[in-house]
C-alpha cells in the first residue's frame, strides 16, 4: 500500500514537471547558465545580433562538448526573441559539411564569431564570419562569407579570403614598400618588436590579402558596410569597406591601433560618433578591455582605455567582447555583450550582459549579479 502511494506521488511530481512552462526570463543573469525555450543552454558564442522585423536574431558559433567541441563540429546556431530575456531556438543557420567533404567549412574547421547584416538593395542576409580550414590551427586567418533569403537560413556558403588582396590601406606607411618578413617566419604577441611597422606584416601580405581572424560587421545608416578584423599577425585593426552587395571587399581600408594586438572587436555608433570595444590577445583567458571613440568610421580613432568599472573589471568581468547592442525603442539603452569562454569543455562558455552607460563622449560598463530596464541605474 505504501509502495502504491509513492508510485502515485512520484508520477504525480513528475507530471506537474512535465507540464510546467519554460522558464520566462524578466531579468539578465550575467554569466549565469541561460535556457532557451526548450530548456537548454543558448548555444550562440562570439555571437552578434540583428534585429529584424520587430525581432532580435542572435547568431553565434554552436559549440560541443570537452576540447574539441571548440572546433566547428555543427555550424552557426541562431536563435530569436522579442524582449531579448528569452529565447527561441530557431536551429542552425549555417551548418558545417560533413567530414571529409573537402569543403572549406568541412565538421572541425574552426569557424568563429560569426556576424549577420541586411543588405537593403538585395533583400538577403549576410553572414561574415572568421575562418580556419581544418587541421590548420590558426595559420589561415581566412574571412568566410554565406548568404540567405530568409534571417534565419539556411545559409550558402560562398567563399573565403583573405581580404582586399592587392590592395594597400589609405593610410599606408612608407615602409610597407620596402622590406617585408619572410611568409614562413612566425609571430605571436610576446615576440613582436614594439614597432610593428617596422615588420612590415602589411606589405608581405599585400598581394595574397591580409590576414583576417577575430571579426565583426557593421551596417552604417548609409547603407554602406564595414568588415572590422584583427589583422598582421594580430598586431592591427583593419576596418574594411564591403561592396554594395556586401558579399565582398572594395580594396578601401585602413589600419588603425599598429601594434596594440587587439582582438574581440565590437563596434557601435551613438550620436553620429563611433565607438569600438577590444580586448587585448591572450587566447581563450580574459583580459582587460580597450575602448575607442571616432567622429568617422576610418577615424582619427581616439583610444578611451578600459571602459570597465568595480570588481574584475581588469578582466572584463571575466569575459571577452563580442557584441554590443543598440536596445530598439529604448533611448540611450546599449548591452555589452561577452563571452566567458570554458575552452575544456566549450560547450558551458557563458554570456555576460551589461548595461552601457556614457559621460559625455565615453562608456561605461560596470558588473551586475542580475539586471533589467527597469533597475539599470542609467
Ligand atoms: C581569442 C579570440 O578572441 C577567440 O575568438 C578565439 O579565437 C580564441 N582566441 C582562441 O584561442
Amino acid at each position: 500500500m505504501r509502495i502504491k502511494y509513492i508510485l502515485i506521488l512520484n508520477s504525480i511530481i513528475l507530471f506537474s514537471a512535465c507540464a510546467t512552462k519554460p522558464i520566462m526570463y524578466d531579468s539578465f543573469k550575467p554569466g549565469e547558465i541561460w535556457l532557451d525555450n526548450n530548456g537548454v543552454h543558448v548555444n550562440a558564442h562570439g555571437g552578434g545580433i540583428l534585429f529584424d522585423d520587430g525581432r532580435y536574431y542572435w547568431f553565434g558559433e554552436h559549440k560541443t562538448e570537452g576540447e574539441n567541441g571548440n572546433f566547428a563540429n555543427v555550424g552557426v546556431h541562431c536563435y530569436s526573441s522579442r524582449d531579448l530575456y528569452n529565447w527561441t531556438d530557431e536551429g542552425i543557420a549555417l551548418a558545417v559539411m560533413p567530414d571529409s567533404s573537402g569543403s572549406d567549412i568541412e565538421k572541425g574547421c574552426i569557424l568563429e564569431r560569426p556576424k549577420v547584416i541586411k543588405n537593403n538593395k538585395t533583400g538577403q542576409y549576410v553572414m561574415w564570419f572568421h575562418l580556419e580550414p581544418k587541421g590548420k590551427g590558426y595559420k589561415g586567418a581566412l574571412s568566410g562569407v554565406a548568404v540567405s533569403d530568409n534571417i534565419t537560413g539556411p545559409y550558402t556558403y560562398i567563399k573565403s579570403v583573405r581580404p582586399n588582396a592587392g590592395h594597400f590601406p589609405f593610410n599606408v606607411l612608407d615602409i610597407h614598400y620596402g622590406d617585408s618578413p619572410s611568409l614562413g617566419q612566425r609571430f605571436d604577441g610576446g615576440s613582436l618588436p614594439g614597432n610593428i611597422d617596422t615588420l612590415n606584416i602589411l606589405g608581405r601580405d599585400m598581394k595574397g590579402g591580409q590576414m583576417a581572424r577575430d571579426m565583426t560587421l557593421f551596417a552604417d545608416d548609409d547603407g554602406k558596410a564595414y568588415h572590422i578584423y584583427s589583422s598582421e599577425e594580430n598586431s592591427t585593426l583593419h576596418i574594411a569597406e564591403l561592396s554594395d552587395d556586401y558579399l565582398s571587399h572594395t580594396g578601401k581600408y585602413g589600419r588603425f591601433f599598429p601594434g596594440r594586438f587587439m582582438e574581440a572587436p565590437a563596434i557601435f555608433k551613438r550620436n553620429n560618433k563611433y565607438y569600438l570595444m577590444m580586448s587585448g590577445c591572450t587566447g581563450w583567458a580574459p583580459n582587460q578591455a580597450r575602448s575607442a571613440v571616432s567622429d568617422g568610421i576610418f577615424g582619427e580613432w581616439k583610444e578611451l582605455g578600459d571602459p570597465c568599472i568595480g570588481d574584475s573589471m581588469h578582466t572584463t568581468f571575466h569575459s571577452q567582447s563580442t557584441f554590443i547592442l543598440p536596445v530598439q525603442g529604448k533611448k540611450e539603452t546599449y548591452i555589452y555583450m561577452g563571452d566567458r569562454w570554458t575552452p575544456q569543455n566549450a560547450i558551458d562558455g557563458r554570456y555576460v550582459w551589461l548595461p552601457v552607460r556614457f559621460e559625455e563622449d565615453r562608456f561605461f560598463i560596470e558588473w551586475k549579479d542580475q539586471w533589467n530596464w527597469e533597475n539599470r541605474d542609467n
